[in-house]
């Protein structure tokens, strides 16, 4: 075997203690992780097999549904509850162009072909999430509605964790990709 150079020698030693070095800083990172932080577990989310175009249009509707998200949030800061109402209950409730594929009954009230192929793409668990997604939003706006009167936003926002809290359960099982 030949005898390693200096060079080599130096580089081995420096690696070895780039190595040690990244292992304490992920060690200290443990060290102040937050209890809010999550732990990293493999990813259990169930993989989606549904066609591109599909894939394509439900991503859409879901950069739609953040930036509805937004809208809802910065009519609550501008202290218009209403608005805030308005806009769930049209880009977000059951009747809202999105939440065909999660309702069972859309079919029959017309839905169009993409959202009946989508409906019937989605496992049941999946659906369930969504639909209970856009009826919390209707809930959010009925609630919103009231709040210029009672002064009272509680059950309104109570409403809106509920659509949030439909969002993260339905992230957390499902994949596209
Ligand atoms: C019924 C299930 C379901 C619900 C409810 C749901 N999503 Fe999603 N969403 C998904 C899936 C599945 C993906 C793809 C995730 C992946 O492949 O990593 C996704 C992706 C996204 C993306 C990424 C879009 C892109 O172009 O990459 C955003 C943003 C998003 N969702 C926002 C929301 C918001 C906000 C809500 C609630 C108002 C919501 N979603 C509700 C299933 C859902």
């Amino acid at each position: 075997m030949k005898r390693m150079t200096s060079v080599t020698r130096l580089s081995l030693a420096f690696g070895a203690a780039l190595l040690l070095g990244m292992a304490g800083g992920a060690a200290q990172e443990r060290g102040h992780s937050h209890t809010h932080m999550m732990t990293p577990a493999p990813d259990a989310r169930q993989l989606l097999d549904f066609p591109p175009p599909m894939r394509e249009h439900m991503l859409a509707n879901m950069r739609d549904h953040v930036e509805t998200l937004h809208a809802i949030l910065d009519a609550l800061a501008a202290n218009d509850p209403a608005k805030a109402g308005e806009i769930a209950d049209a880009r977000l409730g059951l009747a809202s162009p999105g939440a065909a594929s999660c309702d069972p009954k859309a079919a029959a009230k017309g839905a169009d072909h993409m959202a009946t192929m989508m409906g019937e793409h989605m496992p049941q668990q999946m659906r369930a999430y969504g639909f209970a997604m856009h009826e919390a939003a209707g809930k959010f706006a009925t609630q919103a509605a009231k709040v210029k009167e009672s002064g009272d936003l509680k059950p309104a926002l109570a409403a809106l964790a509920e659509v949030t809290q439909n969002c993260a359960a339905c992230h957390a099982a499902y994949r596209l990709r």
